[in-house]
């Protein structure tokens, strides 16, 4: 693992692609700034100077014969290895937004865009650090910083995510994802709230329930038990009654 930090990148997660041949598996970019940040859904990410802005590489397994939609689930291990990697740091009560956010008190600490082109992965993470976000947003994000009044090192909370990344995808490719999955529901932000799905033209209201085997969000509609896979609840959507 090799940590390549810049100033300013339009974006980590193009730079890594745009420059392929130079890096290796759980190589990481971090750019100080960005300046063309990308969100999920083609959205903009916009990045601000003491956020956590980095990338990771991560290779298709090629010894195991993993089903191409187990990858699917590599979301949510990077949102666990946040997770984990921001614990070692600080000892918060951090929850996991399906499918891929990190949340602190309520409210967005990180987002994660996770790419394929291939058989490479390419793990994009903004985590709100040492950030102080624009009073607008303070209803909606927070970052580490302004939760305990500390500062941090970056480039150090990125090796740690991308470590704990490491050794969750080799426990998963090794068969240990219902001990995964089982961990990460523990910490599953949805569960017991009210959340609106997407659903055709439809919108439903539901009762969130645990992540399931196959990766999906579980929710009692009306006394019965649906399960929305990737994509199917756009994130928007999501409106959280308590
Ligand atoms: C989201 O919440 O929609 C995901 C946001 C992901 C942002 C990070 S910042 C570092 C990496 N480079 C990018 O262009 N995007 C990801």
């Amino acid at each position: 693992m090799k940590i390549y930090s810049y100033e300013t990148l339009d974006s980590t997660n193009e730079f890594m692609k745009n420059n392929i041949s130079k890096f290796e598996e759980y190589d990481v970019v971090t750019a100080e700034n960005q300046t063309l940040g990308k969100a999920r859904r083609g959205n903009t990410w916009v990045s601000q100077k003491g956020m956590a802005l980095f990338t990771f590489l991560v290779k298709k397994d090629e010894n195991s014969n993993l089903d191409d939609s187990e990858y699917l689930k590599l979301p949510l291990l990077a949102g666990f290895s946040v997770i984990k990697g921001l614990k070692k740091i600080e000892n918060l009560d951090y929850m996991f937004k399906w499918t891929n956010d990190v949340y602190l008190d309520e409210k967005k600490l990180c987002g994660i865009l996770s790419e394929r082109n291939g058989d490479n992965f390419y793990i994009g993470i903004g985590i709100n650090i040492n950030n102080h976000l624009p009073e607008k947003l303070k209803n909606i994000a927070v970052s580490l910083s302004e939760k305990t009044g500390k500062q941090y090192d970056i480039n150090e909370i990125a090796v740690y995510i991308t470590e704990e990344f490491k050794t969750l995808y080799t426990d998963f490719i090794n068969g240990l994802w219902n001990e995964i999955l089982s961990e990460i529901n523990s910490r599953n932000f949805l569960k017991n709230k009210k959340i609106s799905i997407k659903s055709g033209k439809n919108l439903k209201s539901g009762i969130a329930e645990n992540i399931n085997n196959d990766g999906e969000i579980e929710v009692l509609i009306n006394n019965e038990l649906h399960s929305f896979s990737f994509g199917e609840i756009m994130n928007e959507k999501i409106m959280i009654e308590k």
